[in-house]
């Protein structure tokens, strides 16, 4: 993308639901808060603090920021709150700093729900109904419709752009309107024709298990574009895709305990064309947030290493490998489409995983063009686009890390009001520490001279 002009008319907080606030107060290390709405809640003192974003602070989203949290000590304390003001609410601390919030980010951080996190729609030998087809002219012209698209993929971790010229500036003017394009070792836009002195399996006829990817890298690509630039109709090499969320979720509920290996056990994946590369890493197949959601999927059968797992484990990591094996090579959980001249898939390579039939290379050169961006690029132009044509989704979290029960929030429900820095006792967040030797302790005024970040940092 990144024609895409700047849009500052959004408020940042567009994506948070809140009632404004009527009443705040300090209690102890906590902040209390009415809502207009009759529901109350509590903050960190602290969070409250480190949530200024004034010019003197500075904002953290742009990264020109110069509080820091070690310039917030345990014993902070506000001096006064004013509410008066409709929309937001000014702080006075004791160190006489004024903060400005907007109390619609309070008020929407007051809930103890946490941020909206992103859900995936699984699917399967159903894709075909779902799929998200968008064209290549609207994708290249028309923001809204580049949109969709970056929705579909946040949604299915997979879309085909259609009418899609075979010339290779085309691939990558398509592609970099989804982020910048990675450069790996076969270079930026690299050709996938079948050939007798095939170096890689994609240039081979043969038919491919679906798998993801380069595991061996420690960060795989993201996302890949196939752009299909001649495929011989009627001589084989059908596309084989599968959600490999939805394989995930089979295998925890069937076969839980082999899930379990896959998600706790590492497993080494390698390639090596002898003196120019050799790729070795060992990594999670089924990777998960600290929820236990799936955020990733990395396998492929011909780039297992021989495994190093103690033997009371290695057959049953054996197993999980096979089973998995067993669950992508199911028709049932397959997508299957005969790739047209044209036409792009673009996938989520972390999450689905790709394959083909066998075809016939007396029949016909079968020529793919190739690119990857990474995922953080695509989800990064799917937030930016977000901002303008669907506010609510743009602070939506995407495969993050983050805590099932986060002390932050301390796992309360709406209503009963525990925002950010809950009640320790309740949460299992550590008590505070005893203070440290002569417990010098930042609280604001001089606090960049009191905290412990060295002069030279500053
Ligand atoms: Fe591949
Ligand atoms: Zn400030």
């Amino acid at each position: 993308m990144l024609d895409t002009p700047k849009h500052d008319s959004q408020p940042r907080h567009a994506a948070l639901q809140g009632a404004p606030i009527r009443a705040m107060r300090a209690e102890g290390a906590r902040v209390a808060v009415e809502l207009a709405d009759g529901r109350s809640a509590r903050f960190s003192t602290r969070w409250l603090r480190l949530a200024c974003e004034c010019q003197e602070c500075g904002d953290t989203a742009s990264g020109k920021r110069w509080l820091t949290p070690a310039d917030v000590g345990k014993a902070i304390h506000a001096e006064s709150f004013d509410v008066s003001t409709p929309g937001q609410v000014t702080t006075i601390w004791q160190d006489g700093h004024v903060s400005h919030y907007d109390a619609a980010f309070l008020a929407g951080h007051a809930g103890g729900s946490g941020p909206v996190r992103f859900q995936p729609q699984l699917w399967h030998s159903d894709l075909t109904a779902r799929l998200g087809r968008f064209a290549f002219d609207a994708v290249v012209a028309d923001d809204e419709t580049l949109f969709q698209s970056l929705r579909a993929l946040r949604d299915h971790g997979i879309a085909m752009l259609t009418g899609v010229p075979a010339e290779t500036e085309a691939t990558a003017r398509v592609a970099g309107r989804y982020g910048p394009i990675r450069e790996t070792s076969y270079g930026k836009v690299f050709d996938l024709i079948s050939r007798p002195d095939a170096r890689v399996a994609g240039e081979t006829a043969r038919a491919q298990i679906p798998h993801t990817d380069e595991p061996f890298r420690y960060s795989p690509p993201g996302f890949i574009f196939f752009h299909a630039i001649r495929t011989g109709a009627g001589s084989g090499g059908t596309s084989l895709m599968v959600d490999g969320f939805h394989v995930a979720e089979l295998m925890r509920t069937r076969t839980p305990e082999l899930f379990e290996l896959l998600t706790r056990h590492g497993v080494t994946f390698h390639r090596e064309h002898e003196g120019e590369v050799f790729f070795s890493a060992e990594a999670h197949v089924i990777s998960l947030d600290a929820a236990g959601a799936v955020t990733g999927i990395r396998y492929n059968d011909r780039c297992l290493a021989p495994q190093w797992a103690p033997l009371e484990r290695i057959d049953g990591l054996i197993e999980a490998l096979a089973e998995l094996t067993r669950l992508i090579c199911d028709p049932q959980n397959q997508f299957r489409h005969q790739l047209q001249p044209g036409e792009v898939l673009v996938f989520d390579n972390q999450r689905v995983l790709h394959g083909r039939s066998a075809f016939d290379p007396t029949l016909a050169v079968r020529h793919l063009r190739s690119c990857n961006i990474d995922r953080d690029g695509v989800h990064s132009a799917f937030r930016t686009l977000a901002r303008r044509f669907a506010p609510a989704e743009a602070e939506v979290v995407l495969y993050l890390q983050r805590a099932p029960t986060s002390p932050l929030w301390g796992g309360r429900s709406a209503g009963s009001g525990e925002g950010p820095g809950a009640d320790p006792a309740r949460t299992g967040f550590l008590a505070p520490a005893k203070r440290g030797r002569g417990g010098r302790e930042a609280v604001g005024e001089g606090a960049a001279r009191r905290s412990s970040i060295p002069s030279e940092l500053r």
